[in-house]
């Protein structure tokens, strides 16, 4: 019913992942923002062209249907309760990451992260006059998991504010569990921390380990968390800019509510609400169906990988499309690696080191096209691979 095979000409379109912005990536099959390359579901595709073909394109409401899509999905697909005045609209979520520093976080006061992790949490924190503080991930056994020890050290800091999670966990794919969460939330609410949870990537998980927002533990948790969600990687709408930002406490919504105003962010536009709608009501087969091809794809990469190039360490995914590959053993530096994947084996891949320090050697690759192109770029790097010996 679904066919995700066959590739778009997506340079033609534009796209950023498919545009080359040096020369050297030129040749190189792109798999690196995250962007799925498969087409829209019908079902948002017809909304879409049944609202477009109505010339007026005025500013628009969210009515009572968008809030009830959001909410619906989020109760059906998640089993959390929002109600809907929970629900504030911001134009995407790295927007929603400037809201929660602003709204949280005084000049000078600090807000903690996770790397290796979406780059744009840094950016957004330092960009809006917030002191960064990590609190690297650690590395055990092939899987990645929080230090909680140096996570309650630095929660002590009364300097510290905000703590940005993302889950599921871009770029080391863990999908954080019920245990971690709770240890996460007490450390938190022992030391009045708030917590801001990215769970843009919430709607692709495998195995046994469900997607549960931290919000969803107590309504202690909820109390204390802004949670960021959007439709844009689920159903592939990144350009239309949207993000649902659910936040239980009324003094925090307010607040969270004079940072999305302060910068005249007060309506989304038409195209971003009529996706919304549609994806939410009636796009969960097609979400279905690609989640299995993403399962395929997974399999094939760690196979292959396993196979073919050993060297390479693959971290076992639980969510995200995104593969966080282990080229270390390659004995390259971030350059001398940047450098090989692009002009050797020719792939275009996120650059591990972009994700912290944390991440050097890593490489991540979006997983989210089609079978035979995914085929191509792991062949490449197996023979660029074979290439240095
Ligand atoms: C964790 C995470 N948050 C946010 C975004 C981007 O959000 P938006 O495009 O809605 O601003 C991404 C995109 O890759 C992401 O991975």
């Amino acid at each position: 019913m679904y066919n995700f095979d066959g590739m778009m000409d997506r340079r033609r379109l534009n796209a950023i992942k498919a545009t080359p912005q040096h020369t050297l990536q030129l040749d190189c099959i792109p798999l690196w923002i995250a962007d799925m390359d498969f087409p829209a579901a019908k079902e948002i595709h017809n909304a879409l062209m049944q609202r477009m073909n109505i010339p007026n394109y005025g500013y628009t409401l969210c009515t009572d249907s968008y809030y009830e899509a959001v909410t619906g999905w989020m109760q059906r697909r998640h089993a959390w309760d929002v109600k809907h005045d929970w629900v504030l609209t911001t134009p995407g979520v790295i927007p929603a990451m400037a809201f929660a520093v602003r709204s949280i976080v005084k000049p000078g006061e600090k807000v903690m992260i996770q790397p290796p992790v979406y780059p744009q949490f840094a950016r957004m924190i330092q960009l809006n006059g917030a002191e960064l503080v990590t609190n690297p991930l650690k590395l055990v056994n092939g899987r990645y998991e929080i230090d909680f020890e140096d996570f309650a050290l630095k929660a002590q800091d009364p300097a510290l504010k905000l703590c940005f999670l993302c889950n599921p966990h871009n770029p080391v794919g863990r999908v954080w569990s019920r245990d971690d969460l709770k240890r996460l939330a007490d450390i938190c609410l022992e030391n009045d921390v708030i917590i801001f949870s990215d769970d843009i990537h919430h709607d692709f998980v495998y195995g046994p380990n469900p997607y549960i927002p931290i919000a969803s533990l107590s309504e202690e948790v909820s109390q204390i968390t802004i949670t960021a969600t959007a439709p844009s990687k689920t159903f592939s709408l990144a350009s239309f800019k949207m993000g649902n930002i659910i936040i239980q406490n009324e003094a925090l919504r307010k607040a969270y509510n004079v940072a999305i105003n302060s910068v005249g962010c007060t309506s989304l536009d038409v195209g971003a609400i009529e996706a919304t709608i549609a994806g939410y009501t009636y796009g969960e087969q097609w979400l279905q169906a690609v989640i299995q091809y993403l399962e395929q794809n997974n399999a094939l990469i760690d196979s292959y990988i396993a196979a073919k190039m050993p060297m390479v360490k693959t971290v076992a995914l639980e969510g995200t499309y995104l593969k966080w590959l282990d080229f270390r053993a390659l004995g390259m530096n971030n350059s001398e690696l940047e450098s090989w994947s692009l002009t050797q084996a020719k792939v275009w891949l996120s650059e591990g080191y972009t994700f912290g320090v944390e991440g050097s050697g890593f490489k991540r690759l979006n997983m989210a096209s089609s079978r035979s192109v995914i085929q191509e770029a792991l062949e490449r790097m197996e023979r660029a691979i074979h290439a240095l010996s």
